[in-house]
């Protein structure tokens, strides 16, 4: 179903007005998109595949089951009947959601085609690279270690990077500096994939001075029509493929902003519908590369909880709605993750009271059931008059609050 052109009417949730929003993935983000939709009188349904999910607790109705078994999915769409599906997490039986919105059933946000195109990486890079020609790392998609040895072999070259097709948060990733790399490479992306073993892609390593996560928003304006407007520029720094620290504004040379509007809008254009998108960009002087997209809120857009008048979690929910968004920057802001540090089921939180007692503070504790050492549990914001002082509070912030088995 494209997306109407009507105006939205918005409704009264638990009765037969409400505008249903179902989230498919219910972490951290959904989370804060879900406090969002509420906001607007959505009634929400909350999905995720463990049980008090963070999305689960603040939703009007939570439903545990794993995403990828299309028939336990199938069967939740038709018991709750959702006026609008929002895939949060790339692992989901997309081509269900290609169905359901071919048959009308429901809105798919930003589209079917979105969400089936950037689950597997190879989807979107020959989208981007091929079908757009924008300008990405030389790649290719590989299925043996033979093959993975001759594409480097071939042109890639060393260093390069291997990540599995179907796979987020760095998990099978890694960089190869030379032959020696390659085999244990190969093992490591065959063991952290989503599905297991299969495809990888193998990508030659920019060495880019600074990375991007430019937040790019397609909405209905009140003429009806599909705007896109682009968020300030998220700086971010990744330690094994998961971000640690985000701020707004990066620091940006005029031509490199431009290029990477120019890509935002060819990529997100290309996917179409509206809510938020992740666009991550590698930059270099005044040189782009395109990395990858999500068609949904990023980690890295946390940091607009502090820094924008409209969060990137009230962006998606009002372009969802078709409803008109804005973008703007209130000040700099920055965001650093707060980790578990411990394998444990429940565990509590220290030293909040210190990380808060600074101005321009403020900090989000995501109410997960379970911790890992590596799990994402909360997040420090702080807004400052510049980045610098922004990161430096934040970053004193997280590291203050202690987690507590
Ligand atoms: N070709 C490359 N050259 C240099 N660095 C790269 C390259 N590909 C990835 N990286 C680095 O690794 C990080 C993670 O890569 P990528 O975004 O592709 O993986 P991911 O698993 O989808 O991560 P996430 O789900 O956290 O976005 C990038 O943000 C970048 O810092
Ligand atoms: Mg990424």
């Amino acid at each position: 179903m494209s997306a109407p052109a009507k105006p939205p009417v918005l409704g009264t949730p638990l009765s037969p007005r409400a505008v249903r929003v179902m989230l498919l993935g219910s972490g951290e983000l959904g989370k804060e998109v879900i406090i969002a939709l509420q906001q607007l009188g959505a009634e929400t349904i909350a999905v995720d595949r463990y049980a008090n999910a963070p999305g689960h607790q603040v939703a009007h109705r939570a439903h545990t089951v794993s995403m990828t078994d299309r028939d336990a999915l199938r069967r939740i769409v038709e018991m709750e009947q959702p006026d609008i599906i929002v895939p949060e997490i790339e692992a989901i039986a997309t081509d269900l959601l290609v169905e359901l919105e071919q048959e009308g059933a429901a809105r798919i946000t930003p589209t079917a085609k979105a969400a089936h195109l950037t689950m597997n990486r190879e989807g979107i890079r020959r989208l981007a690279a091929e079908a757009l020609g924008l300008p990405t790392s030389p790649y290719r998609f590989v299925d043996t270690q033979a093959a993975l040895q001759e594409a480097i072999d071939d042109g890639i070259g060393y260093p390069c990077v291997v990540k599995p097709v179907m796979s987020s948060s760095g998990k099978g990733q890694s960089i190869i500096r030379g032959p020696q790399d390659v085999a244990s490479a190969w093992k490591l992306s065959q063991e952290g994939g989503r599905v297991g073993s299969g495809r990888i892609i193998v990508e030659g390593f920019i060495d880019f001075d600074y990375e991007i996560t430019l937040l790019t928003v397609r909405s209905r304006n009140t003429a009806g029509e599909t705007v896109t407007q682009f968020c300030a520029p998220i700086g971010h720094r990744q330690v094994d493929g998961d971000y640690v620290e985000s701020w707004q504004p990066q620091p940006m040379s005029d031509a490199a902003l431009a290029r990477s509007r120019e890509i935002a809008l060819a990529v997100t254009n290309a996917l179409g519908g509206w809510g938020v998108f992740g666009v991550e960009l590698f930059v270099s002087g005044d040189q782009v590369w395109f990395s990858e997209v999500s068609p949904r809120p990023h980690d890295t857009g946390m940091v607009t909880m502090i820094s924008q008048d409209q969060s990137e979690f009230v962006l998606h929910a009002r372009a969802l709605l078709g409803l008109p968004v804005h973008v703007s920057l209130r000040r700099p802001g920055a965001s650093s993750v707060i980790y578990g540090g411990v394998d444990a089921q429940a565990v509590s939180f220290g030293n909040v009271d210190q990380a808060l007692s600074e101005p321009g503070v403020d900090i989000r504790l995501f109410g997960k059931p379970e911790s890992f050492v590596k799990r994402r549990m909360g997040v420090a914001l702080a807004a400052g008059d510049t980045v610098e002082e922004a990161r430096g509070k934040a970053n004193a912030a997280s590291a203050k609050v202690t987690v507590r088995t």
